[in-house]
């Protein structure tokens, strides 16, 4: 991205962020593909409010979403729903645990956007949902059905929007191997996602010796990515990236990457 793009991108509408704070249970949280390890509380919290200070800095109006204490995993707030300029789509979460996650969400979003939900008889998680510009990639995992895909699909095609399933093999979600970094590039990692799945589309390896680095926050013409992983940084540095370094290692032990940490979407004037 040119400097001329990044320019127009910080004079679009304002960005905000919507998160919430880490679960006091975060230690019971959801896992996967990780074998649980103590989680430091405080230093959980202090990871995470450093995150949303950093998007504050960025620019990022914050909307803050009231704590789910008896929710594990809801400071991962990604997973709930999709945000477009148009609606925002309640998903349905594939773990059975992250569903009473959602009604909060929803009341929060609903000052902001209409609200649609997904087909209840499908699961979907915000974390296999990748966009770029007006196309969608959905992951198909442990946490998203091939329904969920298609019933999002049928939520975002009246307004424009392709929605595209993949299938996801060796990681959580599409966007622990996949993420957006501008409006037309993708950073992956091969292993996980090879680029063929991404047609006419940029697209920029992670080093090889950081298979989780891919997960990095497009913000205002800044990259938040996570300082336990320096050389897919220094990679994007010499790219021309901007980026700023998040620790977010205690978070991480609970399975969830930077880009679970928030929902970003645009204000529109009408909707304020
Ligand atoms: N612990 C994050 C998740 O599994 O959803």
């Amino acid at each position: 991205m040119s400097q001329s793009d990044r320019d127009q991108e910080s004079t679009k509408p304002d960005l905000m962020a919507l998160v919430r704070p880490v679960s006091n249970t975060i230690d019971q949280c959801q896992l996967t593909h990780l074998h649980r390890e103590k989680i430091d509380l405080t230093r959980a919290i202090k990871q995470h409010t450093d995150y949303v200070e950093v998007l504050r800095a960025c620019g990022c109006h914050i909307v803050q979403v009231p704590p789910e204490h008896g929710c594990p995993d809801a400071v991962f707030v990604e997973d709930t729903a999709i945000v477009v300029n148009e609606i925002a789509v309640m998903t349905r979460p594939g773990a059975p645990s992250r569903r009473n996650e959602a009604a909060s969400i929803r009341n929060s979003l609903s000052v902001y956007r209409d609200i649609r939900s997904i087909n209840e008889t499908t699961t979907l998680d915000g974390g296999d949902v990748v966009r770029l510009g007006n196309r969608f990639w959905v992951g198909i995992s442990t946490r998203t059905s091939l329904g969920g895909a298609e019933s999002l699909a049928v939520c975002l095609s009246p307004y424009g929007y392709h929605v595209e399933p993949v299938q996801v093999h060796d990681c959580l979600h599409l966007k622990s191997a996949c993420c957006a970094i501008d409006q037309e590039t993708l950073l992956h990692n091969p292993a996980w996602i090879k680029a063929s799945h991404f047609p006419d589309t940029r697209c920029i390896e992670v080093d090889p010796a950081e298979p989780m680095a891919a997960n990095v926050v497009a913000v205002n013409g800044r990259l938040l990515a996570a300082a336990a992983y320096p050389r897919t940084a220094d990679l994007l540095d010499a790219a021309g990236y901007q980026v700023e370094l998040i620790e977010a290692d205690e978070l991480a032990k609970a399975e969830g990457a930077l880009t679970c940490c928030s929902i970003l979407f645009r204000s529109l004037a009408s909707a304020l």
